[in-house]
């Protein structure tokens, strides 16, 4: 099977991933995100893989979900839709997966970094959730994964200002499990995916399961409450002009309703 916004390489018991919407700097639109789970739908079903490795180009991992498509849409369109549904079964996968991030990963694409189980690095890339400056707030699970991983204050400086962390400080503030040199992130991502593959699927499994017990309950509460008020923005008229001036590159003049 092949896709259009993603390339599928096999190699032994790990899957490679590689996003591949160069143009838009691999911004998550619908396609993709329908192509990824395919993708995943097709290695998890099959027994002869035991880790897969997601990542993007050298410039991006992913630029965030992509605001061409969403620009235009209504309050009824993304609430009956449930905009961004799909991108949940990416979380919800039962084998290992390893997000091996060079370049920016904003918005849904530090998003998706996060519904992996780990994150390396390379010493290029940039972390950060800037839906704020599009009038919008994260809705892929950012207000949720990112306060778990980092702690309320460095969570809510990045979401309410959109700045963006180095690799360096994402390792350090355990965003990143290790940074690697851009060069060396793909093959020392690949080595670790194979030691990993090389493992008991069930008990890598059943580790997988047990840690993100760890993260559940209240996760859930909250992922919810996330979405439908993202849903919820849809009905802002900042919401309409921070993404109409993304889209015709000009500073946005909100008008703060
Ligand atoms: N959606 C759609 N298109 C995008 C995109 C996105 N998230 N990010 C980049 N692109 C497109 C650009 O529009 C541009 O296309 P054109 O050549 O047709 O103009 C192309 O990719 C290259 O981008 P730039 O020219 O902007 O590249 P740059 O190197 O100057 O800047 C960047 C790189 C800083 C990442 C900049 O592209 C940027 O700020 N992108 C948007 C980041 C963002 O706001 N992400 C959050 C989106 S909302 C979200 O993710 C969802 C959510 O949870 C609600």
């Amino acid at each position: 099977m092949s896709y259009e916004t993603l390339l599928l390489e096999i190699r032994e018991r790990v899957a490679l991933i590689t996003l591949n919407r160069p143009k838009a700097l691999n911004a998550l639109n619908s396609q993709l995100i329908a192509e990824l789970n395919q993708a995943l739908d097709r290695l998890e079903a099959d027994p002869a893989i035991g880790c897969i490795v997601l990542t993007g180009s050298p410039k991006a991992f992913a630029a965030g979900a992509d605001i061409k498509e969403m620009a235009e849409l209504s309050f009824p369109q993304i609430y009956l839709d449930d905009f961004f549904a799909a991108a949940d079964r990416i979380a919800n996968r039962r084998k290992p997966i390893i997000a091996a991030v060079a370049g920016y990963a904003l918005g849904g694409g530090c998003e998706l970094a996060l519904m992996c189980d780990f994150i390396y690095a390379a010493d290029n890339a940039r972390f950060g959730l800037p839906e704020i400056t599009l009038g919008v707030l994260p809705a892929i699970g950012g207000t949720q994964r990112l306060t778990h991983a980092l702690g309320k204050a460095k969570a809510m400086e990045l979401c309410l200002t959109g700045r963006q962390l180095t690799a360096e400080e994402a390792e350090r503030a355990g965003l990143v499990a290790r940074v690697f040199a851009a060069e060396q992130l793909l093959e020392e991502t690949l080595k670790v995916a194979e030691g990993i593959a090389a493992k008991s699927l069930t008990a890598t499994m059943m580790i997988k399961e047990s840690v993100n017990r760890a993260f559940e309950g209240s996760l859930s509460e909250g992922l919810r409450f996330e979405r439908r008020i993202f849903h919820a923005v849809f009905a802002t008229a900042d919401q309409k002009e921070g993404m109409a001036a993304f889209v015709e590159k000009r500073p946005p003049q909100f008008t703060h309703r």
